[in-house]
């Protein structure tokens, strides 16, 4: 693909990219504060809204983030030098992002579901149910694996480690 675009248009996707890096990045850290606070404050109250909380925080800003990160993050390696494949730091990048978003749609997504359905059908009793706080150790432990890759592809972003892919050269025409 044609490389299209010019500084400020490469700024402002960077801009756009890095507001939904921080999206991400930040609900993740919330949600690691509300199973945290779940587990331990001792607090019914909060026990029971977290469950919808994490759910409503999934909906409108984990989810939206990672497309938007997807979308840009593509879009500016095809706009520029980067490619998609070419640079070894971008198809790290790649394949975590993918792994990240398969881990958060496949895995918490449905257990922050469950938790709301636990806690919307059994009101308090939800709270000696082993399966619920099962769950919100799970979170827990699951925040705590998203979040240091999330922190590690910053850095792999602006230190751009390891190089270029070395492809193989193509043997020259033979002579006529
Ligand atoms: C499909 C996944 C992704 C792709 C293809 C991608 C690609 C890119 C590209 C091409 C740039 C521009 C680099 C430059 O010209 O300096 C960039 C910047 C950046 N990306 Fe991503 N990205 C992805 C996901 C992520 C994720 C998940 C994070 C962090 C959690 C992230 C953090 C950043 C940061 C912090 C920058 C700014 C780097 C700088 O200013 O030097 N990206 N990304």
């Amino acid at each position: 693909m044609a490389k299209k675009i010019n500084p400020t248009q490469k700024a402002w996707l960077i801009g756009l990219h890095l507001i939904f890096v921080a999206a991400w990045v930040g609900s993740s850290f919330v949600l690691l504060m509300l199973s945290l606070l779940s587990l331990y404050s001792g607090s019914q109250t909060v026990l029971l809204a977290v469950p919808s909380i994490m759910h409503a925080i999934d909906l409108l800003v984990i989810i939206p983030g990672t497309i938007g990160i997807i979308v840009t993050g593509v879009v500016l390696s095809l706009l520029t030098h980067w490619g998609i494949k070419k640079y070894y730091w971008v198809i790290v990048k790649e394949i975590s992002t993918l792994f990240l978003a398969a881990l958060g749609g496949v895995w918490l997504a449905p257990l922050v579901l469950r938790a709301v359905e636990l806690s919307s059908n059994q009101g308090v009793s939800a709270l000696t149910d082993p399966e619920y706080l099962l769950i919100h150790k799970k979170i827990l432990l699951t925040s705590g694996i998203i979040i240091p890759l999330l922190l590690g592809m910053i850095f792999i972003s602006k230190l751009k480690p390891w190089g270029k892919v070395k492809r193989k050269e193509k043997p020259a025409a033979a002579k006529a």
